[in-house]
């Protein structure tokens, strides 16, 4: 049953979206995949950053960038703050800049995971757009790379929910992050979803078969559960057994590798030299 899910959910969206969004504006392309249909996510009221998503041809690649048809596949996203600090930008955005010259490159404003700790309406919708202004402003180029917001693509969600009834219990559990965030919230009174952020971030990933993930230092342990999350799905569900069945048999995603930067991966604060940096 979770194979057959699966296999429909992949086969929908193999290739990734071109999206152009409200807030973005003009977009290259737009090879809307049939699965990755960005949609008003139900939990932002009156938000307006919808996709204008109307599917055109592919138009030819930006002037610089490679044109190799295999390209490799660079997924990343930043959390809705609102405002970039030496920590995101060292650590990420900064070397999206660079990758999205040789690569295919997927960067997306990860609203849905601003929302597993307690969030006002009317400011994440404000910081999802300011976010996507500062990585415009940063030099993401929307005619090289794939902007958009995490919760107009419903398949995010969906992936999220099978990948989770294949994750042990005990993954989730000893993630640093969660333990962080949740002792910091008051442990009694954080939402289940602070536990399962590392299970959408791996949905994030896996369902555009990426092969890179620039990130900090901070997210190289999401990044091992991705990795592992990926291989055992492929050893359940994938390999010869379902081939016999009907499957198309193989690995069913690609097992990513994180592209943490030599320097700059962990930023640290300067009034706090032990925690890392937050805010410029
Ligand atoms: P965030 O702003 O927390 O959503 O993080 C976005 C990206 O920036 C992620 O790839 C993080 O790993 C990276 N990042 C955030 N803070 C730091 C930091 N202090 N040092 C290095 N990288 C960071
Ligand atoms: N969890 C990451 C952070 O807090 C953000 C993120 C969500 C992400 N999904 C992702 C990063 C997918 C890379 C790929 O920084």
């Amino acid at each position: 049953m979770a194979r057959a899910l699966l296999s429909q959910l992949l086969i929908l969206s193999d290739r990734p979206p071109r999206f152009s969004t409200s807030i973005i504006g003009r977009r290259r392309d737009l090879t809307r995949t049939r699965g990755a249909v960005p949609s008003r996510f139900p939990l932002l009221p009156g938000s307006d950053f919808r996709c204008n998503c109307t599917a055109s041809a592919p138009v030819a690649e930006a002037p610089g960038v490679s044109p190799s048809p295999i390209r490799k596949r660079v997924v990343s996203g930043v959390q809705p703050t609102g405002s970039v600090h030496l920590g995101n930008y060292l650590g990420a955005i900064k070397n999206w800049i660079l990758l999205q010259d040789t690569y295919d490159t997927l960067f997306f404003i990860v609203d849905l995971h601003a929302i597993t700790l307690p969030y006002d309406t009317p400011e994440l919708l404000k910081a999802t757009r300011s976010t996507a202004a500062i990585y415009l402003a940063c030099g993401v180029d929307p005619l090289k790379a794939s902007i958009f917001v995490q919760s107009h693509v419903r398949a995010h969600v969906e992936l999220m929910w099978l990948l989770s009834s294949a994750t042990p219990l005990g993954w989730l559990n000893r993630m640093i992050q969660f333990k962080e965030k949740s002792r910091k919230a008051g442990d009694e009174n954080v939402g289940v979803a602070l536990l399962t952020y590392p299970v959408l971030m791996a949905s994030d990933i896996l369902l555009y078969q990426t092969d890179l993930v620039p990130v900090g230092e901070d997210q190289k342990q999401h990044l091992e559960l991705t990795r592992e999350l990926a291989e055992r799905i492929n050893y359940l569900y994938g390999g010869r057994k379902w081939k016999k069945l009907g499957g198309r048999g193989g690995a069913l995603f690609k097992v990513p590798e994180a592209l943490i930067p030599p320097t700059g991966a962990r930023v640290m604060s300067l009034t706090d030299g032990l925690s890392k940096v937050k805010i410029f």
